[in-house]
């Protein structure tokens, strides 16, 4: 797809971050947007800057982790706003992961597995039968992470569990879309080239009470990207930061380039990888990988 101009854009997660600044790029683009979050304030405020940029909003209230929240957001889209033709599985969280993995809280993973796995798997089962049957060219995207996908950080064991996941369904998608040479195509996004600046440090902002973190569990401590900036420097290590803006640009680009893997690395990310799947063929030990 070239042209953006009338198309409606439905974004999860579209009040803070990557899907924020997807709304404004494909706004700019001349698509209309229909924003999805459970941040009822964020989602006013980006209501009211997108109107600023004369940019064609929607918003509505959505948990993508219950599928009847997703089933009605998909309706709001094809019953009410005339079909959508870009469908961005974006939204997600982080728990903020600490100490032994076994130590963690059963909240911790039901939250993250509900938002970050049954989010994209909600969208699919909600969106792909009507964008099917709409039978013309409209784009899936799923955000998955390099974080779990590509490489095992030993740090946040619960979040990339789910972001591995998310991509093997969505690459199970992909190739069976594929084969059936459906209009609909599919795409896989890692926002990167670096770890970029977004709320997703501070998720628990919108953590349901239901997934409370147990009294007195372990706390990173971390709730920006700047105080992992400061751990990674007191460590030796240089973070380098992403701006949403430019992760959002790499999504349009690749939705216009028909790129299944939307995913810009950098140098040490590729190395990472490589040592990883080295280490697989050979059956032998790995380095540990350090995020950055
Ligand atoms: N920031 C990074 O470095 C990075 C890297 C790789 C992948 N990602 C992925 O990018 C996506 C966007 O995250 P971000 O970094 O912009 O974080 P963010 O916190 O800025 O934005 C995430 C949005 O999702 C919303 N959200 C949370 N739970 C929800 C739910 N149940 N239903 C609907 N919306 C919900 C939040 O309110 C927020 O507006 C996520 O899938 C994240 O895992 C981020």
């Amino acid at each position: 797809m070239q042209d953006f101009t009338g198309k409606l854009a439905v974004i999860t997660g579209g009040a803070s971050g990557v899907g924020r600044s997807l709304a404004f790029a494909l706004g700019a683009q001349g698509a209309r947007v229909l924003v999805a979050d459970v941040d009822a304030d964020g989602l006013e405020r980006v209501q009211t800057d997108l109107g600023e940029q004369h940019i064609d909003s929607h918003t509505q209230y959505c948990d993508v982790s219950k599928p009847e929240s997703v089933e009605a957001l998909a309706s709001r889209a094809f019953d009410e706003l005339g079909g959508a033709h870009l469908v961005f599985a974006n939204a997600g969280v982080s728990a903020g992961e600490a100490g032994n993995l076994w130590d963690y809280s059963p909240h911790d993973w039901q939250w993250t597995f509900g938002v970050n796995f049954w989010g994209p798997l909600n969208a699919i089962n909600a969106f792909m039968p009507r964008l099917t049957a709409q039978g013309e060219e409209a784009h899936f995207i799923a955000t998955s992470s390099g974080n779990g996908a590509f490489i095992v950080y030993p740090e946040q064991p619960i979040y990339s569990a789910t972001k591995a996941a998310v991509a093997v369904v969505t690459e199970a998608l992909h190739i069976q879309t594929r084969t059936q040479q459906s209009p609909v195509k599919v795409h896989l996004l890692f926002p990167g080239p670096h770890i970029v600046d977004t709320g997703i440090f501070d998720s628990d902002r919108v953590r349901p009470e239901e997934f409370e973190k147990p009294e007195g569990a372990p706390d990173t401590g971390i709730r920006t990207a700047e105080d992992l900036r400061k751990i990674m420097e007191f460590m030796g290590h240089e973070l380098r930061l992403t701006h949403p803006d430019e992760v959002a640009q790499s999504a349009i680009d690749g939705v216009r380039n028909d790129q299944f893997w939307i995913a810009p690395m950098n140098p040490d990310t590729k190395e990472k990888i490589k040592a990883r799947f080295d280490s697989i063929l050979n059956q032998s030990e790995f380095p540990i990988p350090t995020l950055g």
